[in-house]
């Protein structure tokens, strides 16, 4: 049996093709500039959207904006509404979300994982997530999860620009997990937004989704591959 690494290097494609075309409810922990884009790019595609805010009235003209299969509401209302949840939160944020929340989050088809640790930012947990590697360190905070970590290394104003490079080119979106219907479920997702969803490893390979790291940035497919099979 190979894993997905190998499949990778052996050019298999390890994902299977997606073949729902369902709307989904898809919640966004965090609606900041990765949460805003991404959820409004899954907006556009039919999926129903609930943008979480501490303090979901700040909200209310952005998600008015967006028509009615745009709502907010507070994490835990967002939570129990979605069967695909977005990480959009400063990495540091992530302990509390796991204790308060992670026997809801388990029970999600999906949790896309967009966060990335700065220890300036994000303090000792940052430094804890780096050491571990992302991936695995947010496995640990929810347990039971089915991770996909993904969006980590663009710009957030790039992330519902229909994902094209410069010069027009297919943009690749790396992407790493463990559970197979998550990482079915994210590719659909995925591509539906324009991108094309490379699978580079399991959670563990989570640890190169980060920026300023050779897979971060803007690349095609090809180019994904290829930086992908010189990491370890
Ligand atoms: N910006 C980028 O270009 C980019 C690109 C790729 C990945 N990322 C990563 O994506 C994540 C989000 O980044 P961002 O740029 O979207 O950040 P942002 O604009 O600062 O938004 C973060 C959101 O998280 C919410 N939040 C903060 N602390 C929280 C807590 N303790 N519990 C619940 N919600 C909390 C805030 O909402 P309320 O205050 O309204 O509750 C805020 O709207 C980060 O981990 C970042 O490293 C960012």
């Amino acid at each position: 049996m190979i894993d997905r690494r190998h499949a990778l290097m052996l050019g298999v494609a390890a994902a299977a093709t997606p073949v729902l075309a369902a709307s989904r409810k898809i919640a966004t922990l965090g609606s900041g500039k990765v949460g805003s884009a991404l959820g409004s790019a899954w907006i556009k595609q039919g999926h129903r959207l609930m943008f979480s805010s501490r303090r979901p009235e700040t909200l209310k003209d952005f998600v008015a904006g967006l028509g009615a299969n745009a709502s907010a509401g507070t994490v835990k209302d967002a939570i129990a509404f979605a069967d695909v949840v977005v990480l959009a939160v400063p990495y540091g944020a992530l302990p509390d979300l796991g204790r308060e929340h992670a026997v809801a989050l388990a029970a999600k088809a999906l949790v896309i994982d967009t966060c990335n640790p700065f220890p300036n930012r994000d303090g000792e947990v940052a430094a804890k997530a780096i050491a571990r590697g992302p991936g695995l360190y947010t496995q640990d905070l929810l347990p039971g999860s089915k991770i996909v970590r993904a969006f980590n290394a663009i710009s957030a104003a790039r992330m519902n620009q229909g994902g094209r490079l410069t010069d027009g080119r297919q943009m690749a979106m790396p992407i790493a997990g463990d559970d197979d219907g998550a990482i079915t479920l994210a590719t659909e997702l995925i591509k539906e937004i324009g991108f094309d969803p490379v699978l580079v490893g399991n959670l563990d390979f989570g640890k190169h989704l980060q920026p300023r790291l050779p897979l971060g940035g803007e690349h095609t497919t090809d180019e994904i591959r290829t930086i992908a099979k010189s990491l370890s």
